[in-house]
């Protein structure tokens, strides 16, 4: 029985010969062609002015906020239900996260909660705003956009202007998506794209930033490249060595000219999951809110309980099949139990019952199937 694994990359010939033109012109550092336009691309299909890459998305989200200025005694408010890597980034940048809900129908940061925890626990202090309880500037917020569905932005974004707020948005897994009709870079100040082996194109690892305000891009650029001043080792900041290499853009600009297959794919995937799943009892379907589009990050179910999802996990286990529990919150993890959180009562009734569904690109239908009856076998 041959092995279906959970999301795995999609790479071929067009990969290849990116890889063999690096090799030819012996560009295989962090100058080349195909950094460049790599940038260019992903920026025009964001709706942004400009792109800095970079060797991962947690690197991405961590000049985000240092090119922000963000650091020591700011709050950053984020969804508790993230990779741990939205919080690292904030982590890393000195800063520290503040962790709220998310939506139960769009599995994104829930706005009306981060409204009524401004407006509760915050006050202006001579013009900035601060969390009373801890004196922190309450600097940013970080919505993430999960199973690369954007979250609700509007609302956020009304928010974040009212309340003189930054919006960095970690859309790891939203390469390509739009909200209410606009592509994603264009309604929040940067946006995070991460490339590693499981999103929709990989590079093998990688990161983007996209934006349009000039001055915080540029000083993205500048601090992901050890913040250079001149050719001759002059360094006017502590900088970063986070530049992505050629080899690295080589193998994304391929992916990115196979971009709107694996999205076709993906959906299809989704859809063929829905289909199997829709009205079965004990069963809930992933979210998909109509005012968004989505790549489909990845698919799979809602249970009735944990210990159902392990005992699916296991079953498929048995017949070579890949499928995983999703995100453990943060507030969940040990380096973050005490940090600061609002209630979380939809992230914690919620992330433990999903599983997710092999869903690589290249799965194909007979493969599908074998996985829809193993799960319909496991849950009866
Ligand atoms: C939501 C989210 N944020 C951040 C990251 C970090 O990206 P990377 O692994 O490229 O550092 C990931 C994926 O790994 C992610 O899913």
């Amino acid at each position: 029985m041959s092995f279906i694994p959970l999301a795995i990359p999609n790479t071929g010939e067009r990969e290849a010969r990116n890889l063999q033109a690096c090799i030819e012109t012996n560009f295989v550092s962090s100058v080349g062609a195909f950094v460049n336009e790599f940038e260019e691309r992903i920026a025009a299909l964001s709706g942004t002015a400009s792109g800095v890459a970079m060797g991962a998305g947690t690197q991405a989200l961590h000049i985000s906020l240092l090119a922000s200025d963000i650091g020591q005694g700011d709050l950053v408010i984020l969804p508790s239900f993230t990779f741990i890597a939205s919080a690292n980034a904030i982590s890393h940048a000195g800063a520290t996260p503040w962790l709220m809900d998310i939506e139960r129908d769009s599995w994104t940061l829930d706005p009306g909660q981060v409204r009524e925890a401004l407006e509760s626990q915050t006050e202006r202090r001579s013009g900035v705003l601060r969390h009373k309880a801890t004196g922190m500037r309450v600097a940013a917020i970080m919505p993430v956009y999960t199973l690369g569905t954007p979250a609700s932005m509007k609302a956020i974004n009304e928010i974040a202007k009212e309340y003189g707020l930054l919006v960095i948005a970690d859309a790891a897994a939203a390469i390509g998506v739009s909200y209410q009709e606009q592509p994603i870079g264009a309604v929040a100040d940067l946006t995070c794209y991460s490339f590693n082996g499981n999103k929709t194109i990989t590079c093998g690892g990688g990161g983007m930033i996209v934006g349009s305000d000039e001055q915080l891009m540029g000083r993205a650029r500048h601090l992901s490249t050890t913040a250079r001043a001149t050719a001759n080792y002059e360094h006017d900041m502590v900088g970063y060595n986070y530049r992505m290499t050629n080899v690295q853009a080589a193998i994304g600009c391929a992916q990115l000219d196979r971009l709107d297959d694996f999205l076709t794919a993906k959906r299809k995937i989704r859809d063929a999951y829905r289909e199997a799943f829709e009205g079965q009892s004990g069963v809930e379907l992933f979210p998909e809110p109509e005012d968004r589009t989505s790549t489909c990050w990845f698919s799979g179910l809602i249970l009735d309980s944990q210990e159902r999802v392990s005992m699916v996990c296991s079953e498929l286990r048995e017949q070579s099949i890949e499928a995983r529990p999703f995100w453990m919150p943060v507030h969940q993890q040990a380096p973050y139990r005490r940090a600061l959180s609002e209630a979380m009562p939809t992230t914690e009734e919620l992330w433990s019952r999903i599983v997710t569904l092999p869903c690589s690109t290249s799965l194909d239908a007979a493969d599908q199937q074998r996985v829809i009856e193993a799960v319909r076998a496991a849950i009866k």
